[in-house]
């Protein structure tokens, strides 16, 4: 693939003060987007997060806990790095502030600063806000209190020594490098707020304290520690190795694109421009600043607020795929967005499990019915074809412009309305209607050619959003084998000439049944029993033909482990061994059957039910009990039958 160029990109630091939760995913999951996008167009990326430590904060909680801070930070640090690997974050770097390769930076360049003059040492009077790691002016304060929107806690006075930079001297310069460079702070909104905010004068900042002691020392003047904001700014070039003996990462990737909430666009507008004005490097390419997601309630969710979600727990219910693609099509450019556990179920539904998912499984199920599982080339097309090949092209035009400029909402509603027309077109055609005439081949090749060839196309526009979900894509349309079809450049229509054969798996995105209807075999259990009568039929239920019958495909399966599901009485987990394939399935037998009971036992299993997310738990299945009164046993074959063996 040719080189397009290179590309850096990072997120915030977070401060490792409590576990990652939601709104730090967010930016996190939004900067892998474009890490990914990147890679996917042929640019050499680099992609940094990591942890910002030093914060007088963070020694305060410790101290709380009554931990070391190093070892309370190093626990909440690893959070970060393992919720990151959950949701797939393909970050190539990771740096803390309390790495040495990070303080040897931060060190030269606070003495570079004082050589030239750009830093003085005086004396500092004033407020001081901890939770927001900011110095204020009374005339700032609201209610005298911190004027940060999302914090309004008291400030506290203090009186030290201190170290100045003097961002005074470098105002005009930044106003006129923002104005020469109107795509340096994004969106506009942010860049308008900035200019205002520069124009109103800056004032030289406070750069070093003297009253704790967690933090990196000033070199020359060890009593006081540097500052937190500029510590941490500094990560995003000391992770590249800049001031040091091995600083080809810098040459290579400076300057880069940093991602970040709203409430911290000011750092990296101001602040950290003129740091690299006043050592002479270049500053970022961009300083991008998105909305925040707010609670119910309306308060931006934050570890502040206590209204955070547990996103390891998220996680584990609905995916990291889902969570990911919920996060990034909820948030507007710009606009802040709400979270809640509803409207990420309703789009996991409908977005994900409806229109995607089903879409797949129709294809899939249309091409081995009617074409023996193997995607056939196309005849000719009609101008209805025609449309969806136009309208493939347009989407990932306008995918490519969206996710240029962050817009990573647009960018999904542009791939679902791709998706919901071809689900359209599946109604438009009716195969069903084609398969039944020999006269109609050509056109049935073609139309299933056309789900197929779109599958794999929406799929790939997919890859930087959900990176879990391709592979599964291309086992079930039997691409895994051809990398070739799996790349940016391959999206365009009639790439796919293989013919490869299609693969039937689970589904994509199992519905969230979130008013859990009874699991089947609960509902076994809890139905009130039945009293068969002299002169009563047992069951009084509808009557079904062998067909409907023959619809359930029933199988022999192994129990190979079976554990409880936490926090429940009735359920057991059960996995299965069916004809060399696992399952996981999800039954409410536990006030019957201990764990130990089952394993090994060859039970009867409802194969082709649609799966169902239970407690966070995908059922792939049903086995089959039998019950009365209070008693009630699973249906086994005692005989020596192998697993996968039909049921009839
Ligand atoms: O500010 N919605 O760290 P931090 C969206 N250490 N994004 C959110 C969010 C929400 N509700 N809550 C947090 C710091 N974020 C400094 C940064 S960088 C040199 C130093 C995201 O742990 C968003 O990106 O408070 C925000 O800017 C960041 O987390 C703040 O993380």
């Amino acid at each position: 693939m040719e080189n397009k160029g290179v590309f850096y990109i990072t997120t915030p630091i977070y401060y490792p003060n409590s576990n990652p939760h939601i709104g730090t995913a967010y930016t996190t999951i939004a900067a892998d987007t474009i890490a990914r996008y990147k890679r996917l167009r042929g640019f050499d990326v680099r992609f940094l997060t990591g942890t910002d430590e030093n914060a007088q904060k963070i020694a305060r909680t410790a101290q709380a806990e009554g931990v070391p801070t190093k070892e309370y930070v190093d626990g909440i640090v690893a959070k970060f790095q393992e919720l990151w690997q959950l949701l797939d974050i393909s970050n190539d770097d990771f740096i803390r502030t309390t790495e040495e390769r990070h303080k040897i930076v931060v060190q030269h360049i606070f003495a570079k600063l004082h050589e030239q003059g750009d830093i003085y040492k005086s004396e500092y009077e004033g407020l001081y806000c901890t939770p927001c790691e900011t110095f204020w002016t009374e005339n700032k304060l609201v209610d005298n209190k911190c004027p940060n929107p999302d914090c309004g806690r008291p400030v506290e006075l203090i009186k030290e020594e201190s170290y100045f930079f003097r961002l005074s001297k470098y105002q005009d310069r930044l106003l006129a490098y923002i104005e020469a460079n109107p795509d340096f702070i994004q969106p506009v909104a942010r860049r308008n707020e900035m200019i205002s905010f520069i124009k109103g004068g800056l004032e030289d900042l406070c750069v070093s304290r003297t009253t704790f002691k967690w933090g990196i020392p000033v070199p020359f003047d060890p009593k006081h520690v540097v500052y937190v904001w500029l510590d941490a700014l500094i990560n995003y070039i000391s992770a590249l190795g800049f001031g040091t003996d091995d600083a080809h990462l810098f040459d290579q990737y400076w300057p880069g694109v940093h991602l970040m909430g709203k409430d911290i666009v000011r750092f990296h507008a101001v602040i950290w421009p003129i740091i690299l004005l006043a050592l002479g490097i270049e500053p970022p390419k961009m300083v991008y600043g998105h909305g925040w997601f707010l609670g119910k309630e309306g308060g931006k969710i934050s570890k502040s607020r206590g209204n955070v979600q547990d996103a390891f727990q998220l996680i584990e219910m609905y995916g990291s795929d889902a969570i990911r693609y919920f996060l990034l099509r909820e948030l507007q450019v710009g606009s802040d967005g709400y979270y809640s556990e509803d409207a990420l179920v309703e789009r996991i539904n409908s977005d994900l499990a409806n229109d995607y998912g089903n879409l797949l499984s129709r294809t899939t199920a249309m091409i081995l019915k009617y074409r023996n599982g193997v995607i056939p080339l196309p005849g000719e097309n009609t101008p209805l074809e025609q449309q969806i090949i136009d309208l493939t092209a347009q989407t990932k035009r306008m995918v490519e412009q969206y996710l240029e400029s962050f817009d990573f909402s647009n960018a999904l509603t542009s791939i679902w309305l791709l998706v919901g027309r071809i689900n359209k077109y599946v109604d438009e055609t009716a195969p069903w209607g084609l398969a039944k005439e020999a006269s109609q081949a050509a056109r049935l090749d073609t139309v299933l050619y056309t789900f197929a060839e779109s599958l794999r196309i929406i799929t790939v526009l997919c890859t930087p959003f959900m990176p879990k979900v391709p592979a599964k894509v291309w086992t079930q349309l039997g691409l895994t084998e051809y990398p070739e079809l799996h790349t940016w450049d391959s999206a365009t229509w009639g790439v796919l000439t293989q013919g490869s054969r299609i693969d039937r798996g689970a589904a994509l995105f199992p519905r969230i049944e979130e008013a859990r209807p009874a699991l089947p075999s609960e509902a076994i259990i809890e139905q009130p029993p039945t009293q068969p009568q002299a002169s009563k039929p047992v069951t009084d239920v509808k009557q079904i033909t062998i067909e409907d019958f023959a619809a359930i495909d029933l199988r022999v399966a192994k129990v190979i482990g079976v554990e409880k599901v936490a926090k429940t009485d009735k359920l057991l987990k059960l996995e299965v061994e069916m004809g060399g394939e696992r399952r996981t399935v999800v039954s409410g037998i536990a006030q019957y059957y201990q764990p130990g009971d089952l394993v090994g036992k060859s039970v009867i299993l409802v194969a082709n039910l649609v799966p169902v997310k239970l407690r966070g738990i995908v059922s792939q299945g049903m086995i089959l009990a039998a019950s009365h009164d209070d008693k009630l046993e699973v249906l086994n074959v005692v005989q020596d039958l192998p697993s996968g063996a039909k049921v009839k």
